[in-house]
C-alpha cells in the first residue's frame, strides 16, 4: 500500500504539493486576458487543455507539441479567466478511482466500495465533485465563465470547440475546426506523448496499473456502481444538487 496521506486545507483534502504552494495559490492574481481551466479531477482537464491550445495555435501540432501538455498548461496550485469543465459525478467518481490507483502520489483508494463512500463524502482530493458542479454553476452568470460538459464535447466536438473559440475571441475556420477535431480526439491523445503523461516517472504515475488515458467514454460508470449504489448515489445528488438545474448526460 501507499504512504501517501491527503492534508486538509479549510476542510477540503489536498495532496502536500498543493498545501506547500497554498500561500501562492491564495494570493493568486490573474490578468485580464488570462483564461482559467477549472475543472474538478477526472473530469476531461487534459482534454479541454489540448483544446484550449490548438485553438490558439491555429491547429499547428508542431507548435502544439512543443511540450507536454502540463508544462503548455502549468497547474495554478503548482507554478504561479475561468472555464470550468463538468463531467458527470458517476464517470468522474470511476475515472478518478482507477486514477488513485495509479497515482503514486496519492493515498490508496482502497476497494471500490470505499472510495464510492470517500467520494460522496467529498473524503478526496481537491474536495467534493458537488461542490465544485455547484460552485461554479452558482457564479457562471456574475463571471465571465464558460461552462463546458465532458458529454458535450464527447457528442459533438466540433459544436463545442467552435464555442470555445468563439469564448477565446477566436475565428477558426473549417480546415482549422476538422484538425482540432481530428488532433484532440481520444485515440490521437492517447498515442501522443506530449498528452498522455508517458514522460512522468513510474514512480508518480504508474501506467501500468492503469493508463492515463484509461477510456475516455461515457457510461463506463455502469460497469462499476451496483444498483444498490446507483440508488444511493442518485438520492444524494437529489439532496446535495437541490436547487441546480443541469441535468447530466449519463450515457450516449
Ligand atoms: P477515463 O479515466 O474515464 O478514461 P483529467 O485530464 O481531468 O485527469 O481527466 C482524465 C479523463 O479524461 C480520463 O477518463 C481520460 O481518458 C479522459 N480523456 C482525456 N483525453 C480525452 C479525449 N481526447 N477524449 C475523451 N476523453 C478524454
Amino acid at each position: 500500500k501507499k504512504q501517501s496521506q491527503l492534508k486538509e486545507v479549510a476542510g477540503i483534502p489536498l495532496q502536500t504539493a498543493t498545501v506547500d504552494n497554498w500561500s501562492q495559490i491564495q494570493n493568486f492574481e490573474a490578468k485580464p486576458d488570462d483564461l482559467l481551466i477549472c475543472t474538478y479531477p477526472k473530469a476531461g482537464t487534459t482534454w479541454i487543455q489540448e483544446i484550449v491550445d490548438m485553438i490558439e495555435q491555429d491547429a499547428d501540432v508542431e507548435k502544439c507539441q512543443r511540450a507536454v501538455i502540463q508544462h503548455r498548461h502549468p497547474f495554478i496550485e503548482w507554478a504561479r479567466p475561468p472555464q470550468p469543465s463538468a463531467r458527470n459525478a458517476k464517470d468522474c467518481m470511476v475515472s478518478y478511482y482507477y486514477f488513485q490507483r495509479m497515482n503514486q502520489v496519492l493515498p490508496d483508494p482502497g476497494t471500490w466500495e470505499e472510495y464510492f463512500e470517500a467520494f460522496i463524502d467529498g473524503k478526496v482530493g481537491w474536495g467534493s465533485w458537488f461542490d465544485h458542479v455547484k460552485g461554479w454553476w452558482e457564479k457562471k452568470d456574475r463571471y465571465q465563465v464558460l461552462f463546458l460538459f465532458y458529454e458535450d464535447i464527447k457528442k459533438d466536438p466540433k459544436h463545442e470547440i467552435q464555442k470555445v473559440a468563439q469564448f477565446m475571441g477566436k475565428n477558426l475556420d473549417e480546415t482549422v475546426l476538422d484538425k482540432i477535431v481530428q488532433e484532440t480526439s481520444f485515440e490521437k491523445m492517447k498515442e501522443n506523448p506530449m498528452t498522455n503523461r508517458s514522460t512522468v516517472p513510474k514512480s508518480i504515475l504508474d501506467q501500468s496499473i492503469s493508463p492515463f488515458m484509461r477510456k475516455g467514454t461515457v457510461g463506463d460508470w455502469k460497469n462499476h456502481f451496483t444498483v444498490a449504489q446507483n440508488e444511493k448515489f442518485d438520492e444524494i445528488y437529489r439532496k446535495k444538487m437541490e436547487g441546480i438545474t443541469i441535468n447530466f448526460c449519463l450515457e450516449l
